[in-house]
């Protein structure tokens, strides 16, 4: 076969690996698939900027390169939702598959783009949006397709994985390792997508349909990031067994409800997953017919998303070789809805700072039992200065409605000195 000839939109910290990485992997597709790929065109902002190893020189106007004769297969890799969603809309117009990274634009603009693309009968691959060199959404896909997935917790973004691990581990502080983190081509051009958890909100979103054939509108997913993390907790929590991980959700809730949402969460310090370290990724699942099933890997960086994007060349070369149809993307999700944020059960973490007086640990625990909520644990810790003292409560599982009503009312007493913590606990059980 000829060799197939590919179009870069955007050749930054991912395109360039993968311009790094094309020569071997094309022997690798050759020999496995009979599939020879040839970069043919790559469009970039600014022409002035040395790059390495483009086979070819670049060009500033994105649309020459979708349609350029030569190029059969559009590789989005610009990123944000504007630029990258009318690049898509190109592709799909030309009637030329679209690989793409960006799961910004997936999980923001995929109800727009989805059917656009179903409609022409364009694939969209999109791998390399979830969890780097991890194949999950193929396992979710194909693999797994006959299970009922019964609940799904994910360490999905590596440069927060990557940040509380030489935070935890090497006492780190924030700044310095999220610089690392960058140099190391793992964060998003823009840094507070890592940081304030959207990337890994996008990605649930993505898991989610995939799992469910549930695309959640983007806004409503509940998202909070690692950046008011305070060291005391991640302490406090290692005290209680537990380990505190930048963590997606993605669960059924009765017929016709989902959670999706992403949350620095307290889990056992005994669970495989807190021993995911560094940019390392992780996605447990289960499955009615599999049972637990757990994948780790890279989940950022040139060479992990290289490895995702060729693997999604691959077959969208084959789907034009061969007439393979492309990735199907689950049915069925239409009747689902997310449930409210206030109906969401689980266990959490409470850290009140309060007046160090006798009575104060009593009068919490009456209002946390006015609420119906159970406390398995109680820490306060000694040899705190001053009349202020961290109080820390895990509790039994709560409605987070109650929840937040009886956070509510302890803060209305006069004995707190700051605003309580709260954090998610799930025991992955
Ligand atoms: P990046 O380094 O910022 O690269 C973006 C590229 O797009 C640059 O080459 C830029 O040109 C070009 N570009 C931007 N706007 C353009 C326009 N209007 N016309 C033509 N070219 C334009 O981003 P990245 O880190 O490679 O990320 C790319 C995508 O991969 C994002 O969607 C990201 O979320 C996703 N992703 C990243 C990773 C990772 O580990 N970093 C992993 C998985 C997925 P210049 O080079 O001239 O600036
Ligand atoms: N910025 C992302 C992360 C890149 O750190 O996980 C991989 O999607």
């Amino acid at each position: 076969m000829d060799k197939v000839g590919i179009g870069l939109v955007g050749c930054g910290t991912v395109g360039s690996g993968l311009v790094r990485n094309l020569p071997e992997a094309n022997r690798l597709l050759q020999q496995r698939l009979g599939i020879g790929l040839e970069i043919r065109a790559v469009a970039v902002r600014d022409l002035a900027k040395q790059r390495e190893g483009l086979p070819i020189p670049p060009v500033a106007d994105w649309k020459a390169v979708i349609s350029n004769p030569a190029v059969q297969i559009v590789v989005e890799l610009l990123g944000g939702t504007k630029d990258s969603f009318e690049v898509a809309k190109a592709a799909i117009s030309a009637g030329k598959p679209l690989v793409t990274a960006n799961k910004a634009l997936l999980a923001e603009r995929g109800q727009e783009l989805i059917p656009l693309a179903q409609k022409a009968g364009v694939p969209i691959y999109f791998e390399a949006s979830v969890a780097g060199g991890i194949p999950v959404l193929k396992a979710l896909r194909e693999g797994l397709v006959a299970n009922q997935l019964l609940g799904l917790h994910g360490i999905i973004n590596g440069t927060c994985n990557y940040i509380l691990s030489r935070m935890a581990e090497e006492g780190s502080d924030f700044a310095p390792a999220l610089q690392q983190a960058k140099e190391l081509g793992y964060a998003e051009a823009d840094d507070r997508l890592d940081v304030d958890g959207i990337d890994a909100a996008h990605k649930a979103a993505i898991l989610c349909l995939l799992a469910y054939g549930f695309l959640p509108p983007f806004p409503k997913v509940p998202v909070e990031g690692i950046r008011s993390l305070a060291a005391q907790d991640v302490s406090f929590a290692r005290q209680l067994g537990y380990t505190i991980k930048l963590l997606a959700v993605v669960r059924p809730v009765g017929a016709d409800r989902a959670e999706v949402r992403v949350s620095p969460t307290l889990i056992p310090a005994r669970h495989p997953m807190a021993a995911v370290h560094g940019v390392f990724n992780a996605v447990s699942l289960v499955g009615n017919l599999s049972g637990p099933v757990q994948f780790t890997g890279r989940g950022a960086g040139p060479d992990a998303t290289s490895s995702a994007l060729l693997a999604d060349l691959g077959e969208a070369a084959r789907h034009l070789r061969d007439k393979s149809p492309g990735p199907v993307l689950p049915a069925g999700g239409d009747k689902i809805r997310l449930i409210e944020p206030g109906d969401s059960v689980g266990r959490f973490y409470v850290r009140f700072d309060v007046r160090d007086q006798p009575g104060v640990l009593a009068q919490i625990a009456g209002i946390f039992g006015t609420e119906k909520i159970g406390i398995s644990s109680v820490l306060q810790p000694e040899g705190h200065g001053a009349d202020s003292v961290p109080l820390v409560f895990l509790l039994e599982p709560a409605k987070e409605s109650s929840l937040q009503k009886a956070v509510a009312a302890v803060q209305k007493l006069p004995l707190n000195r700051a605003p309580a913590r709260i954090l998610r606990v799930e025991d992955l059980a």
